[in-house]
């Protein structure tokens, strides 16, 4: 049985058997999701080519029908890679034109598909597949631009730069050093995704609505065919959750968080009053009417795209919180807040990649800043504690008095004379100098993780013996 004719021409023919009008348009407006969720189309065929395979190795379906359907899918596909494929609003989702396409194409078998199976777990099937495939995605950009900024500390590994805490100048710090902490936040970011990836990828396919089915399915075997690690142990939990686009947006969010931070320097240093980098032409824009503008644009964009992904974070939490167990339609506004962190996101590290790999680091700029601003003041601290044994506190108030008289002569810790050293504390010797200079004072922080171009290297071999 089935092709029963439609009484009402009106009513869904998918779910349409008890009603006896079709829907009021702005019903239709708002419960369809078709003008997103065709982007899941590919998951959704493979989703099902999947389920009829099974449904004939555990003879739900005859063999012949399967091969139909499954042929029949892949037709489907092709329509709708080729853009050929006519999208009805009507028919809401991606799930139900795929298949009344499928009906037209094959006929009869198509109407066997959704045995043992709901749109409750294929739409959470087709989106775990999306979402899996997007840390994927993510993963690749992230160890692209990791690579761009191994590239970048490499080259300038023992260039000196200001270091800053508040923005004020701290202490010299090598550029290959700066580069280094993105290259470990964004690996941080990677494993963030792998991490949910890995979470992720289990089966939610024949939950079937929400209390799995009487049919003799194999859940492990469509499972296994799409890549997942195991079928999901409760049918509730399957059709339920979307906790896994929270963690892709919660591991999106603080990807963009740090992806913004580095965007904010490199407008900041990229400004006249910094120079110290300069941004390709390829990454930049001009003004419209002031000639001499170079915008760092893509920087500024980069920087906000935080706000979107937060966002779409912030959304969905909203969406899922309070929701009863299982299915509720609240859940199909899971999809446009996803794809949009998520292209946005991508789009994002691709331009910051871009950026980094083009830029160049201005060596001289860096270390004339690096020089100013009593950066060195540290350095002079510690030599008086281990050269003269003075307890930390008081080296710290000599220090200070030399900086306090170093700006009134308005020069440089270096450019003190020892005897207006001395007048400050006797026992300075003219072995301080050796301290002052910002090589010196990089060279020597030498501790695992510091600054000192030693340590540098040895962190950029690590992270190119990992990433390789
Ligand atoms: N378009 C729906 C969504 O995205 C598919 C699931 C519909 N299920 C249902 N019982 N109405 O969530």
């Amino acid at each position: 049985m089935s092709d029963a004719p439609d009484t009402n021409s009106q009513a869904n023919t998918m779910w349409g058997g008890r009603f006896a009008a079709g829907p009021d348009a702005i019903m239709e407006a708002i419960n369809a999701s078709i003008g997103y969720d065709q982007r899941l189309a590919p998951q959704d065929i493979e989703g099902s080519r999947a389920h009829a395979a099974m449904l004939a190795r555990q003879g739900i379906l005859t063999d012949k029908d399967a091969e139909v359907i499954r042929e029949g899918l892949l037709t489907v596909l092709s329509e709708i890679e080729a853009g050929s494929f006519n999208f009805s609003t009507a028919l809401e989702d991606i799930h139900m034109n795929v298949e009344a396409r499928l009906k037209e194409i094959v006929g009869e078998p198509a109407g066997r598909l959704h045995t043992a199976r709901s749109r409750n777990d294929q739409v959470a099937t087709d989106f775990r597949l999306w979402v899996r495939d997007q840390c994927d995605a993510v993963m690749e950009g992230l160890l692209a631009l990791q690579n761009a900024l191994l590239d970048q500390a490499e080259a300038g590994a023992d260039w000196v730069m200001p270091g800053f805490t508040h923005l004020q100048t701290a202490q010299p710090v090598t550029w290959g050093h700066h580069m280094m902490a993105y290259v470990e936040m964004f690996g941080r970011d990677r494993s963030r995704f792998a991490g949910a990836r890995a979470r992720m990828n289990e089966s939610p396919l024949g939950a079937a609505a929400l209390a799995g089915t009487s049919f003799p399915i194999d859940r492990e075997a469509t499972a296994a065919a799409l890549g997942f690690d195991r079928p999901m142990a409760n049918s509730l939990d399957a059709v339920s959750d979307r906790d896994f686009a929270l963690e892709f947006l919660s591991s999106a969010t603080i990807c963009a968080m740090h992806l913004s931070r580095m965007a904010e320097e490199l407008v900041i240093w990229s400004s006249a009053q910094f120079r110290f980098v300069s941004l390709s032409d390829r990454f930049s824009t001009g003004s419209s009417i002031m000639p001499q503008k170079k915008n760092p644009d893509a920087a500024e964009l980069i920087r906000a795209k935080i706000g979107r992904i937060l966002g779409a974070n912030v959304a969905l939490l909203t969406v899922m919180k309070g929701l009863p167990l299982a299915y509720s339609k609240d859940m199909q506004e899971d999809k446009e807040q996803v794809f949009d962190a998520a292209d946005n996101l991508m789009l994002a590290l691709a331009a910051m990649t871009g950026m980094v790999g083009d830029m160049t680091a201005n060596r001289e700029s860096l270390e004339a800043a690096a020089s100013s601003g009593f950066s060195t003041a540290t350095d002079l601290a510690d030599w008086l504690v281990r050269e003269l044994n003075m307890p930390f506190r008081d080296a710290h108030h000599v220090t200070g008095t030399l900086v306090g008289m170093a700006e009134a002569k308005q020069c440089d810790l270096p450019d003190l004379s020892l005897e207006d050293m001395q007048s400050v504390h006797a026992e300075i010797t003219d072995a301080v100098y050796g301290v002052l200079g910002v090589h010196n004072s990089v060279a020597s922080r030498t501790s695992y993780g510091g600054t000192a171009p030693v340590q540098v290297l040895a962190q950029i071999e690590r992270w190119r013996e990992q990433l390789s």
